[in-house]
């Protein structure tokens, strides 16, 4: 077992990873189960992009995440589940509840035609047959393409034309606080355009009134008693595709990033223990909760595979931060003396603006680590959360990964490399974080500003973007050849600590979800009265960034106040409520260059409110709009 315990032990991989990649991943996989072992660790390299990790092993996740364990640990809790009814009590699931449940499912999935590399699409609330049937999917080898049950019908739609699902599992209902998202409803309103779908199943949560559409939807409930729990793993080579997970660029619709079996699996195991260090070997010690959602790779990586690769407890709820009250975290850290809490810095905004009774309610003894991950923290959010939470005891590992690593790259080992506030410091061992300069070169002193790439593959990467390689190509690796572009700007300090400082990309991180500026514009664009828009990320208190959307509509019969009301209702139909413009401000023009470009520079010194600076405006197509918009602005 190669487990990082001691800064002597993280220096040693560090090198060690460095002199010989092949052997160390190599040492790390052979944890693992494997039917068949690799003959090569890794082959191809960012210049040829045709990347694979264990080639020529066979092994399989659900094998790894359960069946492993159940010699040494079938009656420890792989999983506490918190609905969202704070009345109702948690469930716990052992190894081997969860190992018997997902063959059910496996069995269930074969039953109805699903086969290796068919593709299964999940749309759920976060109930613990989500996780099951994920699980389930990889034991029979079919691919799982999650999305978020806060997406549109419009969105659904597309993922899942885009990958050719088969399958569709969802919920009637799923709780948000005392609401019920109609799930199945979305559903049937996406399907409308999906033939790949033959079959749906149906989850029953809510029990809300809702449609079933003969030989095509089936109750779980009525499949089970045709299932059995004892259902053979499949083998799957290392580099068959594992799931696809949709994530929003700079341009276009979102991509399908496809994860493959063994790197990512590899990934995973290894970056949870290290960086969490949990206590593996107290059986039901430690207790992590991860508070992402699945429809994310962190409720992936970190709430899934990540523990239950370790043998750990991981914890899943169903609700709201805020529900019954903004308290509800530290009540659920009280009640299963949570050690682990792994969570979003945005969360931790809301809830700090709340009262602090909320937190001194509960005991946070059982803390023993905390995480933060999907946007960069501020230190008045960072020193709350280790004050108030932490108590000033816990390090806070300030994770710095991205849905197409698989896996958490930059981040303090806690216990082991030290924590600064606001930084994600070290890479990983194994991980080559490197600064490049406007013009693509890298930057060799160490106290340096640039963009962030990584020059060498590791296992989590991931291999292609779903049926379209070229985009994959370009996207991360068209800027920079041979280098792994992040999107992200960083600063590194004379130690070599790294501080992520955001996007440089068009792509915005609102309350911790990702989306293309782009894509919000395309939404505001389907109301007929929108000429052109644009679309910027802008300092936001809670959410990180808000959206902040100038309009052009010349024409316009509608109230401005009528006319919001309606481009929310727009975004809210073709993406989903996450995208929802915070600040919608109508122009006559938008600020272009003379070949046409907006100049996104100027709208967001705008919504930094920082407009006694915005550069040289002469060389504009329009320098007369700017005074127009800076008189006008809403920030
Ligand atoms: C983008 C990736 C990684 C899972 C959740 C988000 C930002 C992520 C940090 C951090 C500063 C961070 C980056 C990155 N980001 N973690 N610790 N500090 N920024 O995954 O949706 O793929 O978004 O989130 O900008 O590129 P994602």
């Amino acid at each position: 077992m190669k487990a990082i315990h001691n800064l002597n032990e993280y220096l040693q991989q560090v090198e060690e990873a460095k002199v010989n990649p092949d052997q160390y991943w190599g040492d790390i996989a052979r944890d693992l189960e494997w039917f068949k072992p690799w003959n090569k660790v890794l082959s191809g390299d960012f210049s040829d992009l045709n990347i694979k990790w264990f080639e020529g092993a066979t092994t399989n996740m659900s094998t790894n995440c359960l069946d492993r364990h159940l010699k040494t640990r079938a009656h420890q809790t792989a999983l506490i589940y918190v609905p969202n009814d704070p009345k109702q009590e948690p469930v716990r699931f052992t190894y081997l509840d969860l190992h018997q449940q997902v063959c059910r499912m496996a069995s269930i999935f074969t039953n109805l035609g699903i086969k290796k590399g068919d593709v299964i699409c999940f749309y759920m609330g976060m109930v613990p047959e989500l996780m099951i049937g994920i699980l389930a999917a990889t034991r029979i080898g079919a691919i799982h393409s999650v999305v978020f049950g806060g997406f549109s019908a419009q969105s659904l739609t597309g993922r899942i034309q885009d990958c050719q699902a088969k399958l569709l599992v969802t919920n009637d209902g799923g709780y948000r606080g005392d609401k019920i998202i109609g799930l199945k409803q979305v559903c049937d309103e996406a399907l409308k355009d999906c033939p790949s779908i033959k079959k749906v199943i149906v989850h029953r949560r809510t029990k809300n009134n809702i449609n079933m559409v003969e030989d095509r939807d089936f109750w779980l409930h009525d499949l089970v008693p045709t299932a059995t729990t004892v259902f053979p793993a499949t083998p799957m080579n290392a580099e068959d595709p594992l799931f696809i997970l949709y994530t929003s660029g700079s341009t276009g619709k979102p991509k399908g990033l496809m994860h493959t079996t063994g790197g990512y699996m590899v990934y995973a195991y290894h970056t949870f223990r290290n960086v969490f260090q949990l206590d593996g070997h107290t059986e039901g010690k430690d207790i992590f909760w991860c508070t992402a959602d699945i429809g994310w790779i962190t409720g992936h990586t970190y709430l899934t595979y990540g523990p239950l690769l370790n043998g750990n407890t991981t914890v899943m709820y169903e609700g709201l931060p805020v529900y019954p009250d903004p308290g509800r975290f530290w009540h659920i850290i009280d009640q299963l003396k949570v050690t682990h809490f792994y969570t979003a810095p945005t969360a931790i905004r809301a809830l700090q603006a709340m009262d602090i009774s909320f937190v001194k309610k509960y005991k946070l003894d059982s803390l023993k680590v905390l995480g933060t991950v999907g946007e960069p923290i501020n230190e008045e959010a960072w020193d709350w959360y280790h004050q108030n939470i932490g108590q000033s005891r816990c390090p806070i590992v300030d994770t710095w990964w991205q849905t197409e690593t698989g896996g958490i790259m930059i981040s303090p080992l806690a216990h082991v490399t030290e924590c600064i506030p606001a930084h994600a410091t070290y890479p990983l061992p194994g991980i080559s974080p490197i600064l490049v300069d406007h013009t693509g070169k890298e930057i060799t002193e160490v106290e340096a500003e640039g963009n962030l790439c990584i020059k060498h593959p590791w296992p989590g990467i991931a291999r292609t973007v779903w049926g379209d390689h070229d985009r994959y190509c370009k996207t991360y690796f068209g800027t920079y050849p041979g280098k792994y572009f992040t999107g992200d700007g960083a600063r590194r300090d004379a130690k070599g600590n790294y501080r992520i400082t955001g996007r440089v990309d068009d792509v915005i991180n609102v309350s911790g979800h990702r989306l293309g500026t782009a894509e919000i514009e395309d939404a505001l664009n389907t109301h007929p009265d929108i000429v052109e828009s644009a679309v910027i990320g802008y300092p936001h208190n809670i959410k990180g960034q808000g959206i902040y959307a100038f309009c052009i509509c010349p024409r316009t019969q509608l109230a401005p106040e009528e006319l919001r009301k309606e481009l929310i209702a727009a975004v809210t139909k073709v993406i989903g409520p996450i995208a929802k413009p915070d600040l919608i401000q109508f122009v006559t023009g938008l600020p272009k260059t003379r070949s046409g470009k907006i100049m996104r520079r100027i709208l967001r010194k705008v919504g930094e409110g920082d407009v006694s600076n915005l550069g040289d405006t002469s060389t504009l197509l329009n320098p007369e709009v700017v005074d127009e918009i800076v008189k006008g602005r809403l920030c």
